[in-house]
């Protein structure tokens, strides 16, 4: 039996003897007139006085022998169920609002996608590209069918559509997928597919050899995160990720989010423009819908490839299957990319095309050893599946009502920390005046047993399982609002 950590269980590493709670009284429908004073004592500390010496040796081991490409606080999840995860050394419980980056979906260690892994496993794993696998093409056919039926790459909604029929029935037309193994592929594979397109297009209008065509820039955004091999960290203007790796792949123009001045940004010489419709690394920025209806005429005139990239914002994080399926067509992409919660953990990208665009795309014109293989793409078909069953959507409006509820009168209640909450549905950012608050609440979340994330320069992100409990939220957020307290506490 795995033992439950008590909140109290810790409670005498606790700094804090008397929290005083300077904030501003406001009222919100959903919710008591105070923020919670629950959890303003430390009950899972990381200080090192408090640290196993069995778990600083196993840290130090790992610190030996792996590239130091992370700065991870003194913790080993060693298992997890739905939205938490737990530690052996010491034995601890934390509930992980943050899903593995936006991944774990179905939450961890989901008793039917193990059974679909055992079973796939038990019969075959990995052949190869070099032959068809029963489930890459009927997970292509449902993210096909499920963007016909909710809306999406220039489709709009379509609520009746049926397309579950096996064969003999024809799969869904209209748009391709090519299965790939990460977010980072997605994109690099999308970057590709365009750069070709563009220069196709270029020689039919010209009627010169593609060659020599200069249709081949990119318009990229500020704050944006697409990945970072060569081609998907040029299109991510973060000094901190690029400067060390020039020279980049030539050819990407930076613009601002949501600025008009963007759209003459886009010239006859680009083929394409790559956009998170909600920013996710970047500090969670929604993109307005006119802008994106801007750009997408913008990019019609010039014959330029939109691509969003919903590698983060997409299935149904935002209580639809893609973050844009319910914006106007006339603000739909060409080429919509994912990846995390599509493999709920197994890796696995993908990059879904409409027909005219993927015609470009032939044989030997791209690939990938493990990418769609048999176990990836059932695993994929298993949790779209799950994401996609109206009950589970009627869940995930519950959490997303309960989280926006508890979010929303933050600023009100922590106005001298609180600056914003951004985004929508389970894809949130609270931003901060001061932007080492954002890490430092996480840290502080972290030390009473939650997982948040960072976002950004500002911000803390929430991006929990989809089904997370409601009452989960409501513990996470009591989590929240009590380090806030603690936090204002500190300032006066
Ligand atoms: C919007 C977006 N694009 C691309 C990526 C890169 O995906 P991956 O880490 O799977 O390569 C990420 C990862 O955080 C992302 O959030």
């Amino acid at each position: 039996m795995r033992r439950r950590v008590g909140k109290q269980q810790h409670r005498l590493f606790s700094p804090i003897k008397h929290v005083q709670t300077p904030f501003i009284r406001c009222s919100s429908p959903s919710h008591p007139l105070q923020p919670s004073t629950k959890y303003t004592a430390v009950t899972h500390p990381e200080d090192s006085a408090s640290l196993l010496p069995t778990l600083v040796r196993q840290i130090a081991r790992l610190e030996s022998c792996t590239a130091n490409t992370y700065a991870r606080p003194p913790l080993i999840f060693t298992s997890g169920r739905g939205s938490h995860l737990y530690t052996s050394h010491p034995s601890r419980e934390y509930l992980d609002f943050s899903a593995g980056i936006a991944v774990n979906a179905l939450g961890h260690n989901d008793t039917g996608f193990i059974a679909v892994m055992a079973d796939q496993v038990g019969s075959l794993a990995h052949a190869s590209n070099v032959y068809w696998n029963e489930w890459v093409g009927e997970l292509a056919s449902l993210l096909v069918g499920l963007t016909i039926r909710e809306g999406g790459l220039g489709f709009a909604p379509k609520p009746e559509y049926e397309f579950y029929a096996p064969l003999p029935a024809p799969a869904p037309t209209g748009a391709k997928a090519f299965i790939s193994n990460s977010g980072t592929e997605a994109n690099e594979g999308a970057l590709k597919f365009v750069r070709k397109y563009g220069k196709e297009l270029w020689a039919r209008r010209t009627g010169r050899p593609w060659e020599e065509s200069t249709k081949t820039r990119f318009l990229c955004f500020e704050h944006a995160f697409h990945g970072r091999s060569m081609g998907a960290l040029s299109a991510t203007p973060n000094p901190k990720y690029q400067k060390p790796f020039t020279p980049l792949v030539p050819g990407f123009d930076v613009g601002t989010l949501n600025d008009m001045s963007a759209v003459e940004l886009i010239t006859e010489d680009h083929c394409g423009v790559i956009v998170e419709p909600i920013q996710g690394e970047g500090g969670i920025f929604e993109c307005n819908v006119e802008w994106l209806e801007a750009i997408r005429k913008r990019c019609d005139e010039v014959g330029a490839v939109l691509i969003y990239d919903e590698i983060q914002c997409g299935l149904y994080r935002t209580g639809t299957l893609w973050a844009h399926s319910h914006y106007p067509i006339s603000a739909h992409p060409d080429i919509v990319t994912m990846a995390k919660a599509l493999g709920n953990g197994y890796p696995i990208g993908g990059i879904l095309v409409k027909d005219h665009i993927a015609e470009a795309v032939t044989i030997g014109s791209h690939g990938t050893t493990f990418g769609g293989n048999v176990l990836a793409a059932r695993l994929a078909h298993y949790v779209l599946t799950r994401l996609s069953a109206p009950s589970f959507l009627e869940h995930l409006s519950l959490v997303t009502d309960a989280l926006s509820a508890r979010l929303s009168p933050l600023p009100g209640y922590f106005p001298a920390l609180v600056s914003s909450v951004r985004g929508r549905g389970a894809i949130r950012g609270l931003g901060f005046h001061t932007p080492e608050d954002a890490g430092k609440l996480v840290k502080m979340a972290r030390e009473r047993g939650v997982l948040f994330l960072t976002a950004g320069k500002d911000a803390v992100r929430f991006v929990p399982s989809l089904n997370v409990a409601v009452k989960e939220v409501e513990h996470a957020m009591d989590v929240l609002e009590s380090c806030l307290v603690v936090m204002s506490g500190e300032k006066t």
